[in-house]
């Protein structure tokens, strides 16, 4: 016998009717972005492994323990994307999208692959709408990007998101905050592993969740205070514009993100219903990352939420979230000559934009009957020899049972006046 499969660790499968939910919260991110100026974009599901690299960073656990990484017969190195800002960023500088109207804005929806342990909220395969823009610096920029996602979260629903919000400086002071960090961390009882990580990168010692590394970085030096002018001024125009807007935000100075390419305003969304896989949503400015990977002085700054986990955050605080259409009609033939009338009336209704179905299969009227209170549909529409012969469909209200014979002429027209 042949074995049975299943989907692979750290995956799962979205079926319907849960899928609609994803659908409708995949299209309530993307909606408000359309509004705001954002084109669509679509990039490979695997680019080179250099370019993340270079661009999400070698330090970063993304890249050196969770990226899906391959050669190719052909002797390429590629990887599934991990996230989406560098191939993002990739295309516009590879088909130079500066040279025209700044900012580019755009936006993105689609799969993600880390090879992360698997547990409730993280997965291998996951799904992330996001949003970037690039070639300005303006602030005002960073607080739409930033009050985008708080409204997103907003008209989702959801009350329970909070957005944690820091700045972690630029090429200038930066390094200056740096070399005070890992002046402060040498000091400390660390094992071997963090000390190493002091080296590559100190910011992620900040990040560490270990109770014996959290009650030793308390008196930490954070960023806030090291910023320099340029950066500070940035940052109060950012929180300016955002108190304006009417956004609400945490002051999180040890805020420190998973991928290496972020420069001055930093955020996160999180959501306290959803235990360790809090983050629903996160991103901030990389001024710098055009040119890692090659491309021109681009500023950007954009983010991208997490699918998986707002559908979580919906469940958690039992926010129904409303699904596409679901069946109006449901057409119920007995007999062949009654499904060769049902066939185009059924194609009819939905060309007029109502949602409609069959019993197919040839079932008796009971059978078809509980597939019509199944399919969640008001109206059935039930035709038999009789009726047939007698030039009329019977029109049964599904929810008080009542029913009547109508025209087959004018069958259309009465569903439709009857739905709307
Ligand atoms: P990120 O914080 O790595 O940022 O991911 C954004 C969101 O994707 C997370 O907040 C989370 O909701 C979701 N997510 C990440 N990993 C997983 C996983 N293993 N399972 C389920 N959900 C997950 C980025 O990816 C940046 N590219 C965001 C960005 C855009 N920054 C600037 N522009």
């Amino acid at each position: 016998m042949t074995a049975t499969f299943s989907a692979p660790k750290g995956t799962y499968d979205l079926l319907p009717p849960e899928s609609e939910a994803f659908l409708a919260v995949r299209e309530a991110m993307a909606a408000p972005l359309r509004r705001a100026g954002y084109g669509y974009i679509e990039t490979p599901t695997f680019e080179h492994t250099a370019l993340f690299e270079r661009g999400v960073g070698e330090s970063t656990d993304v890249v050196s323990k969770e990226m899906y990484s391959f050669t190719t017969r052909g002797g390429d190195n590629l990887s599934l994307k991990p996230e989406g800002t560098a191939g993002v960023v990739r295309a516009v500088v590879q088909h130079r999208l500066y040279a025209g109207q700044l900012p580019v804005k755009l936006w993105y929806s689609g799969s993600y692959y880390r090879y992360e342990r698997p547990q409730a909220g993280r997965y291998r395969h996951f799904s992330q709408v996001g949003a970037e823009a690039l070639g300005v610096d303006d602030p005002a920029l960073d607080a739409e990007i930033v009050s985008l996602g708080a409204q997103i979260y907003r008209d989702l629903g959801l009350t329970q998101v909070r957005l944690l919000l820091n700045s972690l400086g630029d090429a200038e002071c930066r390094p200056v905050y740096r070399a005070r960090l890992v002046e402060f961390l040498s000091g400390l009882d660390l094992d071997a592993e963090t000390r190493k990580r002091i080296e590559i990168n100190p910011l992620r010692v900040l990040d560490d969740k270990r109770p014996e590394v959290v009650a030793q970085v308390g008196d930490a030096p954070v960023m806030a205070d090291s910023l320099c002018d340029d950066c500070k001024a940035h940052y109060d125009l950012v929180r300016g514009y955002l108190a304006d807007l009417g956004v609400t935000w945490e002051e999180t100075p040890r805020l420190v993100r998973g991928l290496d390419y972020y420069t001055r305003t930093t955020f996160e969304f999180v959501h306290d219903g959803l235990g360790s896989q809090s983050a629903v949503g996160g991103g901030g400015r990389y001024d710098g990352l055009s040119e890692q990977v090659g491309g021109p002085q681009l500023p950007g700054v954009g983010w991208a939420l997490g699918v998986d986990r707002t559908v979580l955050a919906l469940k958690a605080e039992s926010v129904e979230i409303t699904a596409g259409a679901g069946c109006e009609v449901f057409a119920v033939p007995l007999g062949a000559a009654a499904k060769q009338c049902l066939v185009p009336v059924v194609a009819d209704l939905r060309r007029r934009g109502v949602a409609a179905d069959l019993a197919y299969g040839d079932r008796g009227l009971k059978g078809a009957m509980k597939a019509a209170d199944r399919s969640g549909a008001s109206i059935a529409i039930v035709v038999g020899e009789r009726d047939l012969e007698a030039g009329v469909a019977q029109v049964k209200d599904l929810g008080t049972g009542g029913q009547e014979p109508v025209a087959l002429d004018e069958l259309l027209e009465t569903i439709e006046k009857r739905l709307r």
